[in-house]
């Protein structure tokens, strides 16, 4: 039996330790500090934004987000049903009401179903979209770019414009990711809605621990974003505060591990395209799967997970034993999130997409410190389940 591979691990060789050891001996420990300022700049800098604001986590991010655009609890949210619960959870902290939509062959919402339910159970008027049957108003959408493929962001912001909805892209899987065709084409993840949020979680492309980045193209959104993530501070001598915030900052420390972790994204960005590429060439004619995309038009050239689609659930579920048996780490991918108990009383669209690559996908290694030995271990062990 060869030595465990983990599904996805942090690569800390680069300037991780240095630089920590620098914040902890400057004392900057805490949620003020001069690497989160860098961090921030830079961050924003490689994605070609001005702006930028860095909290404690992805799921913060979407938080902020979703409060700062007034989502409140006569409001509707429309989001994927695949996607990690995280999106979900952050509506459901502003008491909103989360609708349920299928995916496309890319894993992510399906844009055209959107336009669907908004015909069938919605009316616009004044500038307002309203489900009809509950009465409530349809906000904001949040698509997902799920591992790292990309939504159809043509249509979701042509959607958003006519309707008057907010779009907050959730691109905590997606750094790295650029837009191939369409009117955004050329363009990063993350930079086309009225905000988004990148995650720095232990399994994401690059890590701070636990972090996360909410961006926009309006300075005035992140400035905002920012103030609530600090508890709302109007007057820091006198503890003046206009409203209510969260202790969602991201701290020196955490900043110090992002810097470094920048400065090999390039790298890390490459090992994934080459590990993507063995994958589907050493699996290539296996007849225990294929890896997602199935050579259809891809929305961007980097893939953060890599999905192994095999024929049927029961194929799945025993290739996951034999696998993690055999000492590599796989998942399937999310279980519904409108089939989840908290979620059970919302509204869902039909889906057929999302509950075939629920049953079917298999979530091979994609660490960045993955060899290409290891992934030819992988196929091989796959080879010999087949
Ligand atoms: C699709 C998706 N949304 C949101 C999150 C939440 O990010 P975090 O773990 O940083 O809170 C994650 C990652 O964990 C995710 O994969």
């Amino acid at each position: 039996m060869g030595h465990f591979i983990p599904l996805s691990i942090p690569n800390l060789n680069g300037n991780e330790e240095k630089y920590v050891v620098e914040a902890v001996r400057s004392q900057w420990v805490s949620t003020a500090g001069g690497s989160i300022k860098e961090f921030e700049e830079k961050f924003g800098a490689y994605l070609g934004m001005d702006t930028a604001c860095a909290c404690q986590s992805g799921s913060a991010g979407l938080h902020l987000c979703l409060r700062h655009f007034g989502v409140g609890p006569e409001d509707i949210v429309l989001v994927p049903t695949l996607t990690f619960v995280a999106t979900v959870n952050a509506v459901m902290y502003q008491s909103a009401t989360p609708v349920f939509f299928d995916c496309d062959e890319h894993l992510c919402m399906d844009a055209k179903q959107i336009q669907t339910y908004i015909d069938a159970r919605c009316t616009f008027a004044q500038g307002a979209l309203t489900e009809t049957e509950s009465g409530k108003t349809v906000k904001a959408i949040v698509p997902v770019h799920v591992f790292g493929d990309l939504c159809d962001m043509d249509a979701i912001m042509d959607i958003a414009e006519k309707y008057h909805l907010v779009v907050i892209e959730d691109a905590t899987e997606a750094l790295g990711s650029v837009v191939s065709h369409g009117r955004y084409a050329g363009k990063q993840a993350g930079t086309i809605a009225h905000a988004s949020v990148f995650s720095f979680n232990g399994n994401k492309i690059i890590t701070t621990g636990g972090g996360g980045m909410v961006v926009s193209n309006d300075p005035a959104t992140v400035e905002h974003i920012r103030y609530l993530s600090q508890q709302a501070k109007d007057d820091v001598m006198y503890f003046v505060h206009e409203e209510y915030g969260y202790n969602y900052r991201m701290t020196n420390l955490q900043a110090a591990l992002g810097l470094a972790q920048l400065e090999q994204l390039e790298g890390f960005l490459e090992t994934k395209r080459k590990n993507y590429a063995l994958y589907q060439s050493l699996l290539k004619d296996d007849p225990t799967g294929t890896i997602l995309p199935f050579g259809a038009e891809q929305a961007n050239d980097w893939f953060y997970s890599f999905c192994l689609h095999t024929p049927s659930a029961e194929k799945r579920d025993a290739l996951l034993q034999y696998l993690n048996q055999n000492q590599v780490q796989v998942r399937p991918i999310w279980k519904l999130n409108h089939l989840q108990t908290p979620f059970r009383g919302y509204f869902a669209m039909p889906t057929p997409k999302a509950e075939d690559f629920y049953a079917r996908i298999v979530n091979l290694p994609c660490s960045t410190n993955l060899s290409e030995e290891d992934v030819r271990a992988v196929c091989t062990l796959i080879g010999a389940f087949a």
